[in-house]
C-alpha cells in the first residue's frame, strides 16, 4: 500500500480509504466505539505516514492514535463532497449540479453545482435510527442481519396506505403512497408481526423520510438528481429500492454510487494527496494519479 490515508470518523463507523501499489482504492471499516482497533490497524502497517482526516470524531480518535504522521483536517462536507465527485467521474456521471443526500448515522443534505457546495440541511432520522428502532422492536442490532432479514418483509400489515383510507373512491394521490408509516397497527390490531415484515417496515420509514425531505430540497434548488451516499446503503438494496422508487415517482434521478459509504474517506485522502503534492512531497501527476 501507498503511505497516505484517508480516514473519515464518523459516529458510528470510522472508514479508511488507501491506494495500493496499482493505484487502486482499498477500504476498511472500524467500529467508532472502539477507536485502538483503528490504532493497531494504523500500527501493524509501518508504510503509512501521511494520513488525510474528516468526520465528527476526528479529535477523538486523535487523542488515540498518539501517532507522529503528519495530519491533515478537512471539514466532513468538503471532504464528502470532494469524494462524491471523485466517484462520479470514476462511474462516468456528468452532473453539473445534484443534491447529495448522506445517510450517515444521521443524514446531512448537501447541495453541489460546479465549483459550489452547501449544506443545505438534513434530519436525525438515518442509519442510526434504522439501527436503533429494529434492536428496540426486533431484539435484532446487527445491520447486516437487519438489512438481510429485511428484504424478505412485507409492509401491508404494518403501514397504512393512501388506497386503505380511501377504500372504494378514487384516492386524491395515488394509493400505493404512504398515508401513515405504522399506522395500520393500532386500526387492524393484530397481536403478532414477524420479524422481516417490522425490520421492512422500519427500512421504509427511513427511507421515506429522507427521499422526502431530499426531494423538497432538490425541488428548492431546481436539481433533478438526488445523489444518496453513507454506510446505510452498503449491500442494502431494500432501502435504496424504497429511495429509488419515491425518488423517481417525485420525477427525479436517483443516484447510488458504489463504495457510496466511503465517500468522506476518499474526500480525506485526496485532500491530503493534493497538499502533499503542494507541499512537493510526492507528485501526483507523474504516478498517473488523477485527483
Ligand atoms: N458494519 C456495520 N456496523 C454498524 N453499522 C453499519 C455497518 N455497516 C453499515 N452500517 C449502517 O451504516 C450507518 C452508519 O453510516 P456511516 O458510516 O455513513 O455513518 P457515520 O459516518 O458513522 O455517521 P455520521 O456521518 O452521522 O457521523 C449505521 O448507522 C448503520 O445503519
Ligand atoms: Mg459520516
Amino acid at each position: 500500500m501507498q503511505k497516505v490515508i484517508g480516514i473519515d470518523a464518523g459516529g458510528t463507523l470510522t472508514k479508511v480509504a488507501y491506494l495500493d501499489d496499482h493505484n487502486e482504492f482499498q477500504f476498511k471499516a472500524f467500529p467508532s466505539k472502539d477507536f485502538s482497533l483503528v490504532r493497531d490497524w494504523i500500527e501493524a502497517h509501518p508504510e503509512i505516514d501521511e494520513i488525510g482526516i474528516t468526520g465528527g470524531r476526528t479529535e477523538q480518535l486523535l487523542a488515540v492514535l498518539e501517532s507522529l504522521k503528519s495530519i491533515h483536517y478537512i471539514v466532513e462536507f468538503e471532504a464528502t463532497v470532494k469524494g462524491v465527485k471523485h466517484l462520479l467521474k470514476k462511474e462516468g456521471h456528468d452532473i453539473k449540479k445534484s443534491i447529495i443526500t448522506n445517510i450517515g448515522t444521521g443524514t446531512s443534505i448537501h447541495y453541489m453545482e460546479e465549483d459550489k457546495q452547501v449544506r443545505v440541511g438534513g434530519t436525525g432520522i438515518g442509519g442510526g435510527t434504522l439501527t436503533g428502532l429494529s434492536t428496540l422492536i426486533t431484539g435484532l442490532s446487527d445491520f447486516e442481519e437487519i438489512t438481510t432479514i429485511a428484504k424478505h418483509g412485507k409492509r401491508d400489515y404494518i403501514d397504512l396506505f393512501v388506497k386503505d383510507i380511501f377504500e372504494g373512491m378514487e384516492p386524491p394521490i395515488e394509493g400505493h403512497l404512504t398515508a401513515s408509516n405504522f399506522g395500520k397497527v393500532n386500526i387492524l390490531n393484530n397481536n403478532t408481526y414477524p420479524v422481516p415484515d417490522l425490520l421492512a417496515t422500519i427500512q421504509a420509514l427511513v427511507g421515506e423520510v429522507i427521499t422526502t425531505l431530499s426531494i423538497q430540497y432538490a425541488d428548492a434548488n431546481n436539481s433533478e438528481t438526488i445523489i444518496y451516499i453513507g454506510s446505510t446503503l452498503t449491500n442494502n438494496d431494500h432501502l435504496k429500492e424504497v429511495i429509488a422508487n419515491y425518488t423517481i415517482l417525485k420525477k427525479h434521478t436517483p443516484i447510488f454510487l458504489n463504495n457510496c459509504g466511503f465517500s468522506g474517506a476518499i474526500g480525506a485522502l485526496l485532500n491530503k494527496l493534493e497538499q502533499s503534492e503542494a507541499e512537493g512531497k510526492i507528485s501526483v501527476k507523474k504516478r498517473g494519479w488523477d485527483i
